[in-house]
C-alpha cells in the first residue's frame, strides 16, 4: 500500500535531488562542524574523539536523519503537521513542537556567532589582523563580544540576511542560495586544508586529529561525541523532515542520506585539517576552547606568508557555512505557520525573524551587560540556550522521532517509503530496522541516562 498524498498542489519542491542534498548538507555543515567540531575534539583527545563520533553518526544520526526525511516527504508537511497526519488524534505531534522550539532557540544563539563571523570577515577585508599577536587577537575578540551595542547590531545583520534568502521561498531563497555557496564553501576549505597541512610541522596537527589518544577519554566524551552528532547533522530539530517534505518521490532517500552524512563528515573533517596542522606548526594549544577560531585562528593567519588572504577566505567560508545553516532552521517554523494557519511567508518571515531577534539579544547581551544572569545554575544565557536546545529539546524530539518511526508508524512502511518509486530494496534493510527500532533508541537512552546521574 502506498499512502495517499493530499499535496497542496502549490507546494514548491526541490528542482531536483543536487538541490536537494547541497541544501541538506548546507545545514548540516555550519558553526557546529566549523567552529565547535575542532574545539571539543581538541579537548576530548582529537582522534579518539573523531572515531567516537563517526560511530554515533552511523548508529545514531543516520538513522533519524533517514527517519525525518521519510516522514516529511511521506505527509508533505511541516513536523506538526507530519505527525498530525500520520497519526492523528494522538499527542505525537508535540515531537514537531519539541523540535521547531529547538529551531528558534538554536537560531536565537546562533545569530549571534553568526554575527561574530561578519563581524570578523569584515575586519580580515579590511587587514586588521596583520601583524597581531595572541595577546592582541584575545583582546580583539574580547571587545567585540564586551560591547553592548556591535555584537547586537551583526547579529541583526546576519538575521536579516537569513531572512532575506528564507523571505523568497524554496527554489529562488533557498536552493538557489546554497547551489551558489556550498561549491564556494568546498572550494574555500580545499584552499585552506592545503595551506595548512604544506606548513612546517604540520604533521603533528595531522596526528591530533587523526591518531586517537584514548587517555583523554572518558564517559562525558561519549555524551559530547552523542550531542555533536546530532548538532551537526541538523537531526531532531525537524529541519531535515521539512527539507525531505519538498523531495520528489522519484529519490530514493537512503542515497540521498548517504550523500549528506558523508559530505557533511567530511567537511568536519577537513575544517579539523585545516585548522589544527596550522595551530601546531605555529606552537598554538589546540585545546582552547571556543575562541580558538576566533582568538588562535586570527594569530595563526597574522604569522602566515599571506595569512591576510587566507584569513578573509576562513572567515568567509565559517559565514557562509552558518548562514546555509541558518537558513534552514528559520525554515521550520516558516513551513509551520504557513501549513497550519496559511500566513503568508511575508508575515512569517517578519514576525518570526523579529521574535528570533528579540530572543537573541539576550545570548548576546550575556557576554557583557547580563554576564552574571544565568538561566541555568552555572550557565550564562547563551550557554543555557545551547544547553536547553542542544542538550535536552534535540536528542527528546530526535528519540521521539525514531520510536515514532521505528514503533508506532512501523519500521516496514518507513522503509518502503524511503525507496519513493523505486520498488527495489536497498542494502542492509533488515540491519537499517534494527538499528532504528532497537540500538539508535537505546543508545539515545543510555546517553539520557548517563547525562541526569552524573548531573
Ligand atoms: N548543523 C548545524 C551546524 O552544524 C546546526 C543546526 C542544528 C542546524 C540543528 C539545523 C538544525 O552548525
Amino acid at each position: 500500500m502506498r499512502l495517499a498524498h493530499s499535496s497542496k498542489s502549490s507546494r514548491e519542491q526541490w528542482s531536483g535531488k543536487l538541490g536537494f542534498i547541497l541544501a541538506s548538507i548546507g545545514s548540516a555543515v555550519g558553526l557546529g562542524s566549523i567552529w565547535r567540531f575542532p574545539f571539543i575534539a581538541g579537548e576530548n583527545g582529537g582522534g579518539a574523539f573523531v572515531l567516537i563520533y563517526l560511530v554515533c553518526i552511523l548508529l545514531l544520526g543516520l538513522p533519524v536523519l533517514l527517519s525525518e526525511i521519510v516522514l516529511g516527504r511521506t505527509a508533505l508537511r511541516n513536523p506538526v503537521g507530519t505527525y498530525r497526519k500520520l497519526a492523528p488524534g494522538t499527542p505525537w505531534f508535540l515531537t514537531g513542537f519539541i523540535g521547531m522550539a529547538a529551531t528558534i532557540l538554536i537560531l536565537s544563539f546562533y545569530s549571534t556567532v553568526g554575527g561574530w563571523t561578519l563581524a570578523y570577515a569584515q575586519k580580515a577585508l579590511t587587514g586588521s589582523f596583520s601583524q597581531i599577536g595572541i595577546n592582541q587577537a584575545e583582546a580583539g575578540f574580547g571587545s567585540l563580544i564586551g560591547s553592548p551595542l556591535q555584537p547586537i547590531l551583526w547579529q541583526a545583520a546576519f538575521l536579516i540576511l537569513t531572512a532575506g534568502i528564507c523571505i523568497f521561498g524554496l527554489q529562488k531563497g533557498i536552493e538557489r542560495t546554497t547551489k551558489f555557496l556550498m561549491p564556494l564553501l568546498g572550494v574555500l576549505l580545499i584552499i585552506l586544508v592545503v595551506r595548512s597541512v604544506t606548513l612546517p610541522g604540520a604533521m603533528e596537527g595531522i596526528k591530533f586529529i587523526l591518531y586517537p589518544d584514548w587517555s583523554h577519554v572518558t564517559l562525558t566524551t561519549f555524551f559530547e561525541a552523542l550531542g555533536m552528532a546530532f548538532f551537526s547533522l541538523s537531526v531532531g530539530a525537524g529541519v531535515m523532515l521539512t527539507y525531505g517534505s519538498y523531495l520528489s518521490r522519484k529519490e530514493s532517500i537512503p542515497s540521498a542520506t548517504g550523500n549528506i552524512v558523508v559530505f557533511s563528515t567530511l567537511v568536519s573533517l577537513a575544517a579539523g585539517l585545516a585548522i589544527f596542522p596550522a595551530v601546531f606548526s605555529l606552537g598554538y594549544e589546540p585545546n582552547t576552547g571556543p575562541p580558538l577560531v576566533f582568538i588562535t585562528l586570527p594569530a595563526v593567519f597574522a604569522q602566515l606568508p599571506m595569512g591576510g588572504v587566507f584569513a578573509i577566505l576562513f572567515f568567509l567560508l565559517l559565514a557562509v557555512a552558518a548562514l546555509t545553516s541558518a537558513i534552514s532552521l528559520l525554515e521550520v517554523p516558516l513551513r509551520y505557520l504557513e501549513d497550519e494557519h496559511s500566513w503568508s511567508r511575508k508575515k512569517s518571515t517578519f514576525i518570526v525573524g523579529g521574535i528570533i531577534f528579540f530572543l537573541g539579544i539576550f545570548s548576546t547581551l550575556s557576554f557583557n551587560t547580563l554576564s552574571g544572569v544565568q538561566l541555568i545554575p552555572g550557565l550564562p544565557v547563551f550557554d543555557s540556550m545551547d544547553f536547553i536546545a542542544s542538550n535536552v529539546l534535540l536528542p527528546t524530539s530526535g528519540l521521539l522521532t525514531i520510536l515514532f518511526a521505528g514503533w508506532k508508524w512501523g519500521v516496514a512502511k518507513l522503509l518502503r517509503e524511503s525507496r519513493g518509486d523505486h520498488e527495489a530494496g536497498f542494502p542492509l534493510e533488515t540491519a537499517w530496522g534494527f538499528i532504528i527500532r532497537w540500538i539508535a533508541p537505546v543508545l539515545i537512552l543510555a546517553v539520557f541516562a548517563f547525562q541526569v546521574i552524573s548531573s
